[in-house]
């Protein structure tokens, strides 16, 4: 730092009263300035930048990953402005930086918060390495709709699970210790209820009642939040009238106010300019009044605050005290990082892990997120003993680039290891191995390439076919109307069905698509979600049988769009669904009456269940789970209750089960889902082996946010469920007999 704002004769520890020291320095210009995140690779921002830098009007810069650009925007900053504050390079670090992990929705399928945090942490060192010590992510928006693009960078449906994984993430990035080499403070996203979007389709407003946001959406920010995570960003949607960039109910209130969330909270990109466009206030000065009164921090890209806030002050509009509030909180996360006493500590001190071992967490994490939907016959794992030949076809089975999916500026496609790479290697003087795309990209309507990829088959013991969308066909401002396999796919995989091998289907994508057109078509199928650098030999390990698929589904499976949104958590409402009574449109009788089929909750044409339920996913194995036992009838407020099951591993391989737990709060002053997940463990049984699996419940596992708005446990009977998935019916009951 600059001589001018000394702060060495008091304790590097005392961080509020460093600041304190440097905030007495400030003007409110400068004090504006820290308030305001710039963009470096917007085209030609070269010497505006430097200039608003040299001028005071930056705090932080996104998207400088060149190190000696990193270093020139520092140096101007430290030595060509008044006090010498440094700059906080971030970036989108979102699923890794050069090695890239599965999508955050792949990463969830693992249900592996040690796997999600080792992988964050590599994605931290890397990127640490050239100068950027803040990553916006964990995204936790809770995602229910597979239209909406952004479900790829999501945890998935529920909130317990989401929560458990975001949490690791933050620490991944963060560390013990956010100053140390290779730690970058993680930024939680998008607060709050932005994967409501309308139809999936992005920036949409979204209505979330406040029971709703409070007990579905708000759980993974709170668990973020008290994992440790130094910031915050705003959503680009707005709730119910009320667009998250503006809402003081839900920054001030709940977050800061009830969660207790002392960080910073950045706006989203241009959201604070937004708000005109939403139609909730006139004028850039308006906006940023507003944004700050609803506690927001820090201006990503609409340069409100450090335009209006000095006047704002100056008007009496604002209080300044509100100001030094904001850029406490900037200057704050500088030192808590670091970043004060070494701006340019990036370059010296973080070294970058060894691809190796960043490597080896890629494959760890891709194999882990592998789902096995379905195995007709056992037909997985393959013998690679005994086979003579193999094709592989697929328009995405040999793409390094779109096997790393969204968001990966800065993906080293050199290190992707595709499906036909690693086949080739593993079979390698053992097996013919015949790669035919059939389509040339997901899109691709041709049929001309069938004819080959069926005359490869000829001669095969199995075909691989992989498919799905491209990386851009999902993330953020990409979402689709219709989920189905796009372009020819379908075609082509009834193609090589004719032709009458076992066919073997990987499906690499950014969504759940709906399958249910195809599944027939395949004797087995792999989801791999987009998996990242090491996706290729996590497959082949899985089609082999090294390994033994583990993966479960983070979100529904979708029969057809129309079912969407589709969770497991719904409401019963007052006519559920009768099994029996759930009739299809083909099969009702012409002239039938109006009320013949009986009055309850489902599509003519496609019932109320998902093709595959959340929590899904099959094995080499199988386990049996035994009755499931409640260590009492009843427990109070204070008390506990252990939860017991036997589960044995009764088929032939070691394998990990994740052994999940439901509840439903069967009656209370807000109508609770039929199903929500309480805990989950990964139990890794060796073949034959039984183990009993305790879960002990406490009444806080059975809480929520009650209609006064408290949060805790209400009396009455529950049910609980121990099983694979979210529809086992493996079940017992008890009575929380009090409650605070
Ligand atoms: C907009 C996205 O919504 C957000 O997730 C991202 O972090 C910022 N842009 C910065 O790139």
């Amino acid at each position: 730092m600059a001589d001018a704002i000394r702060t060495d004769d008091i304790s590097p520890m005392d961080i509020d009263a460093r600041v304190d020291a440097v905030l007495q320095e400030m003007t409110l210009e400068e004090k504006a300035g820290q308030l305001n995140s710039v963009d470096a690779s917007s085209p030609d921002p070269g010497s505006r930048l430097a200039d608003d830098i040299r001028a005071g009007r930056v705090g932080a810069v996104l998207n400088q990953v060149e190190l000696h650009e990193v270093c020139a925007l520092q140096h101007i900053a430290l030595e060509e402005t008044r006090l010498g504050i440094p700059l906080l390079f971030s970036r989108d670090v979102i699923h890794g930086f050069k090695t890239v992990f599965p999508l955050p929705l792949g990463q969830a399928a693992s249900w592996n918060p040690d796997v999600v945090r080792e992988g964050a942490r590599i994605a931290a060192a890397e990127a640490a390495a050239t100068g950027v010590r803040w990553t916006f992510a964990p995204m936790v928006d809770i995602s229910r709709d597979a239209r909406w693009g952004r479900i790829a960078e999501s945890l998935g449906e529920d909130p317990v699970l989401a929560a458990a994984l975001g949490a690791a993430m933050v620490e991944g990035f963060q560390g013990d210790d956010l100053s140390a080499p290779g730690s970058i403070a993680a930024c939680v996203k998008h607060y709050a209820g932005y994967g409501a979007s309308e139809a999936g389709r992005d920036y949409a407003a979204t209505s979330i009642a406040d029971n709703e946001m409070r007990n579905v959406y708000l759980p993974p920010f709170k668990a973020a939040a008290e994992a440790g995570a130094a910031t915050f960003m705003t959503s680009f949607g707005d709730i119910d009238g009320v667009p998250a960039t503006g809402n003081d109910y839900l920054i001030n209130g709940i977050l800061r106010g009830e969660i207790g969330f002392e960080g910073l909270m950045i706006s989203d990109w241009d959201s604070i300019g937004q708000l005109i466009v939403h139609g909730f206030c006139e004028s850039p000065q308006e906006a940023a009044r507003l944004a700050a009164e609803a506690g927001v921090d820090m201006d990503m890209m609409s340069s409100a605050f450090v335009d209006f806030m000095p006047t704002l002050v100056r008007e009496g509009q604002m209080s300044e005290q509100v100001l030094d509030t904001m850029a406490r909180r900037v200057l704050t996360l500088k030192f808590q990082l670091g970043v004060m006493d070494d701006p340019y500590a990036d370059v010296h001190r973080h070294g970058t892990p060894p691809v190796r071992d960043a490597m080896a967490v890629a494959y760890q994490a891709a194999l882990e997120s592998l789902v096995l939907l379905k195995n007709q016959d056992d037909v997985l794992p393959l013998d690679f003993g005994t086979l003579k030949s193999l094709t592989i076809v697929g328009p995405l089975a040999d793409q390094p680039v779109e096997q790393m999916g969204t968001w990966v500026f800065d993906g080293d496609a050199a290190r992707s290891v595709t499906p036909v790479t690693a086949l080739k290697e593993a079979l390698s003087g053992k097996a013919e191995v015949k790669f035919v795309p059939g389509l040339t990209h997901s899109r691709d309507i041709r049929h001309d390439g069938f004819q080959a990829a069926v005359d490869a088959t000829a001669s095969s013991d199995a075909v691989i076919v992989c498919l799905g969308e491209e990386a851009i066909l999902s993330g953020e401002a990409h979402c689709r109307a219709d989920i189905t396999l796009p372009g020819a796919q379908l075609e082509l995989v009834h193609a090589l069905k004719a032709a009458g091998k076992p066919v073997i289907g990987v499906i690499m994508a950014g969504r759940p698509l709906a399958l249910t057109n195809v599944i027939e078509c395949f004797d087995a199928l792999i989801y791999a979600w987009h998996p990242g650098s090491m996706g290729g030999p996590a497959l082949v390990d899985i089609l082999s049988g090294a390994q033994t698929p583990s993966g479960k589904l983070p979100v529904s499976f979708p029969r057809s769009v129309g079912q969407i949104p589709i969770h497991y958590n719904r409401k019963n409402s007052g006519r559920p669904p009768e099994p029996s009574k759930v009739i299809h449109i083909d099969d009702i009788p012409v002239g039938a009456g109006q009320t013949s089929l009986g009055m309850s909750s489902f599509h003519l044409d496609d019932g109320y269940q998902p093709l595959y339920p959340f929590g899904f996913g099959l094995s080499y194995t199988s386990f049996e789970y035994g009755e499931v036992q409640v260590s009492a009838p009843e427990f109070a407020s204070g008390e506990s209750l252990d939860v017991d099951v036997e589960l044995t591993n009764v088929g032939e391989r070691d394998a990990i089960e994740v052994v999940q737990l439901y509840i439903r709060d069967r009656a209370a002053s807000l109508t609770r889902p039929m199903r929500e997940l309480i805990a989950f463990q990964r139990v890794s049984l060796k073949a034959g082996e039984t183990q009993t699996v305790r879960f002990t419940l406490t009444e806080t596992d059975l809480a929520f946010s009650r209609r006064d708005k408290t949060f805790g446990a209400e009396p009455g009977w529950f049910d609980v469920w121990v099983g694979r998935d979210s529809t086992t019916q493996n079940g017992a009951e008890f009575k929380l007999t009090s409650a605070q």
